[in-house]
């Protein structure tokens, strides 16, 4: 390693940002002897709806089951074909399979790590119903393309798991398509420990997607249609609620926290940091940078630098490691080569500690270490 490293310090890749308003929540909850779906939940989804302006918000007890109401909603079915992207959690592409469809993969962009939805255009057969458009890392995907899909029947599903907080040409992640689906997971930017929450402007979506949640339940105990237990507890709600006041003051340290990154590191040969299109405010779910060890003073690759990084106390993130066509559910090894620029890119991406709680200190180490390591 070129140098010495600076004192060691621990960095947490992760860290909740949770406070007495949560624990307050919860616990009048816990008081009111109503535990699963009520009140709590119905008004996180008001407020939810409010936040990002659209008709419709639907509470559910994971972003995997959002994706899934949504699909469910637009009637994918067998021998459907919703195409997505290979470089995502397995969760944009698993509930298509739920639904007995047929998963397409479209190559990313390698600026943004998305696809652009011309390319989903062009790839577009006869059987595509729908499009996944992932908001990948917390960069709302770029809708101008959503319009020429939807004017040929093919529906436009957002996975904004990542994105809350997020807005592309002045609209929220999650509104410019026919519906978007969000995640309360532990590590995401608003928790819940697991929920998610559909929102769309469609009536019929949302009532699909309350009748799917709840065992296909017109009226109780009316059975209309094959549905599931996808239901968020008020419990959970309560955290909820109050996670979303905090969205601003979390999401801006989350920009101030990649702003300081951004400085710090776009001049280190052989790293890029994440590119940011005009109109585009990115939520920075994770902050990925690219690491291309011929162009590192020192030669280093992605496995490489992390390693030393983790020696000096510094965790971070392989968001993905193998694009989704490499695995055994969607293909497995024998779909090498399908999609290049992600499989190019899983090689080097690293996500560093952007969370909240990241103090000044803590990212002036990482910049720092992170020179260090690459050699300069
Ligand atoms: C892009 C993406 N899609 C879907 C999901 C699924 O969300 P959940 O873990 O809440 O089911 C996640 C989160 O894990 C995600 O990051």
């Amino acid at each position: 390693m070129g140098g010495v490293l600076p004192n060691l310090r621990s960095v947490q890749l992760v860290a909740p940002y949770l406070g007495e308003e949560e624990i307050a929540s919860v616990a009048d909850v816990l008081r009111s002897g109503q535990l699963a779906q009520g009140p709590v939940v119905a008004s996180l989804e008001r407020e939810f709806a409010e936040l990002l302006g659209v008709k419709h918000a639907v509470a559910v007890n994971s972003g995997t089951a959002a994706v899934h109401c949504a699909l469910n909603a637009i009637d994918i079915g067998e021998d459907d074909e919703v195409l997505t992207t290979p470089f995502t959690f397995a969760a944009s592409a698993s509930p298509i399979l739920m639904q007995r469809g047929l998963v397409g993969f479209v190559d990313i962009d390698e600026q943004t790590f998305n696809v652009d939805l011309e390319r989903y255009a062009a790839a577009a057969g006869p059987a595509v119903k729908a499009v996944v458009a992932v908001d990948l890392f917390g960069l709302p995907y770029d809708h101008s393309g959503a319009g020429g899909l939807r004017s040929r029947g093919i529906a436009v599903i957002e996975d904004a798991c990542q994105a809350i907080g997020a807005s592309r040409d002045g609209s929220a992640a999650g509104v410019r398509c026919d519906a978007a689906a969000f995640s309360f997971y532990a590590t995401k930017n608003v928790i819940t420990g697991e929920g998610g929450m559909l929102v769309t402007g469609d009536d019929a979506i949302a009532a699909s997607a309350r009748r799917f949640r709840q065992h296909g339940q017109g009226e109780r105990y009316e059975y209309l249609e094959l549905g599931y237990n996808y239901r968020l507890t008020d419990v959970l709600a309560a955290i909820g609620r109050a996670q979303l006041k905090r969205l601003n003051v979390l999401t801006q340290s989350r920009r101030a926290n990649a702003a300081f990154y951004d400085e710090a590191l776009c001049d280190l040969p052989g790293v890029t940091v994440p590119f940011v299109p005009d109109g585009a405010v990115h939520a920075y779910h994770q902050y990925t940078i690219l690491i291309d060890a011929a162009a590192t003073p020192n030669h280093r690759n992605r496995d490489e630098v992390r390693s030393a990084l983790e020696q000096a106390g510094i965790a971070t993130g392989i968001y993905y490691p193998k694009p989704l066509h490499l695995h055994p559910l969607f293909g497995g090894p024998e779909r090498s080569g399908e999609f290049p620029v992600a499989e190019r890119v899983a090689k080097q991406v690293l996500s560093l500690p952007i969370h909240p709680a990241l103090s000044e200190a803590d990212r002036t180490y990482v910049a720092s270490v992170l020179k260090t390591v690459v050699g300069l």
